[in-house]
């Protein structure tokens, strides 16, 4: 990135644009561009006020995160920004798009800020698990308030114009034209010298209010460091004088810069990105998609309908029989009024929405539609058999999805005309709210239609990972892995919530058998049977939760499961811990103690080596695919990367060694992945198998 710095005059006002797409970060070139005008328009005589605004779709969003962790390069950021405060002109700031860290530091610095009104501002870096660096956690405080300040810094949530005001974080929100007024503001200012921020005091703080947003910042941490050490340098404002807080403050941000925790966030910020990139669509053309049909509305169907109408298009869903079409009706509608009431949308929205919406009973009404997925219940000779009635109705250009978790596709595919209109389509659940789509590839999927998926899944705002086929795809096949794991652990000596605690330490938000609980044990249990005749017997296999099942310990919804539910509240169950001794008993294994340690390292093991194996049957393309998937279906936390990066900053050779004793211990299915031995003996590690050039993104 190089990116410039255009000055243009406007009688007395010399206006400093930014110039760097596509963000306007605010790398070397454009640091230096920004000091040079900055000097040249203090030294201009004829000058009197100075605006800093930016072109493109957004002020300046930030530094440029791929320099993060190289040697700063000079000028530094602060001194850039001290001297916009120190100037002797005043300097008003035009926020548009979204003016994040850096772009939102300028401004703090600045004499006035003025935001266009769909503009949005905040200081993001806890995300990326950094915090501010150039006197934010110092300027903010003493703009809107110590408790305000932490919010923001702490929970990194951009804030849009009405609430800037509010606040007082902007000073007012322009019209149609935001450099005309920021000009006529910077005018009005008459040349006269500005007070700076950094020389007031903050708002005396009201200690009430400080220590509950203590409190929540502290709660929400779980694991990460970056927004504990906000508390700590949003207090400074209020107690140390400014030079020697921003120098904490700077020394914090270097630090951060290289904690694990921000590689890791750094990793997954990049990859989020990078998961758009996909093989073999060079060139491809995405169907415009407009009208969409679901078949099936149950809950998935209907969490899948919400997120459509959501993102503004026509949505025809269908049910065959009237009573499951009412119940779908419901479920749609309920989820409408929740995000009416929850204030997500107002009046007007839930109309709108509702106008968008068909409700029938025939397929034949899905004829106009450009993309139609399918949800009904999973069984293959029934979605065998609509899919083939859709593409009898359907325009041949259209694209047909199925949204399995687990059939065949492939066996789907091959029953129709056209495969290379027809994908998976993988929500998750609830659909309307979880981030991450699987896009599963069949064989012979054109690149058309999977650009297709895509570009759908973007303008849903979800994050699409794309998968090959396999049982499962990526997400749910190192599920099955993880919880295997999970389940031979209480074979050998360990409680549920003895791993549930273990993981909860490793920052998962909730642990495996807790997460049965309130899925419910019973869809498992049956899914379970389904299999049982053509489980392979040598595989190793865990039965206590057929025994759980027996008794009806559903889960949550039963009041017990793993655990025990009493008010609301989940406790150890001491008849299920009875029943996992005597069957740990029953197999003739000696109960080993398990640490958390160990456990975490033979979960994490069982997941790379299953992700290694993913990689070497080429199901996932990168290992970040894999990262992602993890990340945001499934709760691995964040602030680790994923497991492939977490495979990676704890050393392959260690990974290795646990997944040679997991193989060793649970047989068939743990065997280890060959890309694993071979990465590790080789001195490589996952990282190198993320490229990003050669591939492109609809
Ligand atoms: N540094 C370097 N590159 C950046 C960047 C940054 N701060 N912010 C965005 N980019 C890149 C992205 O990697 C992407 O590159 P690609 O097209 O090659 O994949 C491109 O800019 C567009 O970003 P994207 O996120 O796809 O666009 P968007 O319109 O959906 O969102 C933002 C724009 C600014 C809201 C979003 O990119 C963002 O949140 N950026 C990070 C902001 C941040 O954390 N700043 C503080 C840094 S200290």
């Amino acid at each position: 990135m190089a990116g410039q710095v255009h000055r243009t005059t406007h009688g007395p006002v010399a206006l400093l644009e930014i110039d760097n797409p596509p963000v306007n970060a605010t790398s070397q070139a454009i640091r230096r561009a920004l000091q040079d005008a900055l000097m040249r328009a203090e030294a201009d005589p004829e000058i009197e006020a100075i605006v800093i605004a930016a072109r493109g779709k957004t002020f300046v969003a930030g530094g440029d995160i791929s320099e993060f962790g190289r040697k700063p390069l000079e000028p530094h950021l602060p001194d850039v920004i001290n001297r916009v405060e120190e100037s002797a002109k005043p300097v008003v700031v035009a926020w548009h798009g979204t003016a994040l860290g850096g772009g939102c530091e300028i401004g703090l610095a600045a004499h006035r800020r003025i935001m266009a009104r769909d503009a949005r501002v905040g200081l993001p870096e806890v995300k990326l698990g950094l915090l501010p660096g150039t006197g934010g956690t110092q300027r903010l405080p003493r703009l809107v308030g110590l408790p305000a300040a932490l919010d923001l810094i702490a929970t990194g949530r951009m804030v849009d114009a009405r609430e800037a005001l509010a606040i007082g974080l902007c000073d007012l929100v322009a019209g149609d034209d935001l450099v005309g007024e920021a000009i006529a503001l910077a005018m009005s200012l008459g040349g006269k010298l500005q007070p700076r921020l950094s020389l007031r005091p903050p708002p005396a703080p009201d200690a009430g209010a400080w220590e509950a947003m203590v409190a929540r910042v502290r709660a929400q941490a779980r694991g990460r460091i970056a927004p504990l050490k906000a508390i700590d340098l949003v207090a400074h404002a209020a107690g140390m004088p400014f030079a020697q807080a921003l120098r904490i403050e700077r020394q914090t941000f270097l630090e951060l810069t290289a904690s694990e925790q921000s590689k890791a966030l750094r990793h997954l910020f990049f990859a989020e990105r990078d998961v758009r990139r996909v093989a073999g669509i060079e060139g491809a053309r995405a169907l415009p998609v407009r009208a969409v049909g679901i078949v099936g509305a149950g809950t998935m169907g209907a969490g899948i309908a919400m997120a459509f109408l959501d993102s503004g298009y026509a949505v025809t869903v269908i049910e065959r029989e009237e009573a499951a079409l009412r119940a779908g009706a419901e479920r749609i509608e309920s989820l409408l009024q929740r995000a009416a009431k929850g204030g997500r949308i107002d009046a007007a929205g839930l109309a709108e929405r509702r106008a968008r919406l068909t409700l029938a009973t025939e397929l034949a009404r899905l004829a106009p539609c450009d993309l139609v997925i399918e949800c009904v219940f999973e069984d293959m000779a029934l979605k065998q058999e609509l899919l083939g009635a859709l593409e009898s109705i359907l325009r041949p250009e259209a694209i047909l999805a199925t949204n399995t978790s687990y059939l065949d596709i492939e066996a789907m595919a091959d029953g129709l005309a056209r495969p290379q209109r027809f994908l998976g389509l993988h929500f998750f659940s609830p659909a309307h709210v979880m981030k991450l789509m699987e896009i599963v590839r069949t064989r012979r999927v054109s690149a058309d239609a999977l650009a297709t998926g895509l570009a759908v899944a973007r303008d849903l705002g979800k994050i699409a990972v794309t998968t090959g086929v396999c049982e499962g795809f990526i997400g749910n096949r190192i599920l099955a892995r993880f919880r295997a794991e999970c389940e031979f652990m209480l074979e050998e000596g360990a409680m549920p919530a003895e791993i549930d605690a273990a993981m909860e330490a490793f920052g998962l938000a909730m642990g495996p058998f807790a997460v049965q609980d309130l899925a419910g044990l019973d869809i498992a249990w049956v899914r379970r049977k389904r299999h049982a005749a053509t489980r392979d017997p040598a595989e190793r296999d865990v039965p206590i939760v057929d025994r759980l099942c027996e008794r009806g310990w559903f889960g949550q919804k039963a009041g017990r499961g793993w655990y025990r539910y009493a008010e609301g509240k989940r406790v150890r169950d001491p008849d299920v811990e009875a029943l996992v001794r005597d069957h740990a008993a029953s197999t003739g294994r000696r109960p080993v103690p398990l640490p958390a340690e160990a456990i975490q390292a033979r979960v994490l093991a069982a997941m790379v080596n299953e992700g290694a194996k993913l990689l070497g049957e080429g199901i996932a393309a990168r290992p970040l695919d894999i990262d992602v998937v993890l990340v945001h279906g499934y709760g691995f936390p964040a602030w680790r990367g994923g497991p492939m990066h977490e495979a990676d900053s704890r050393g392959l050779a260690a990974v290795l060694a646990t997944a040679r004793e997991n193989a060793r211990r649970d047989g068939r299915g743990f065997e280890v992945a060959p890309l694993l031995e071979e990465l590790a003996a080789s001195g490589r590690n996952f990282a190198s198998l993320n490229q990003r050039e050669p591939m492109s993104q609809p």
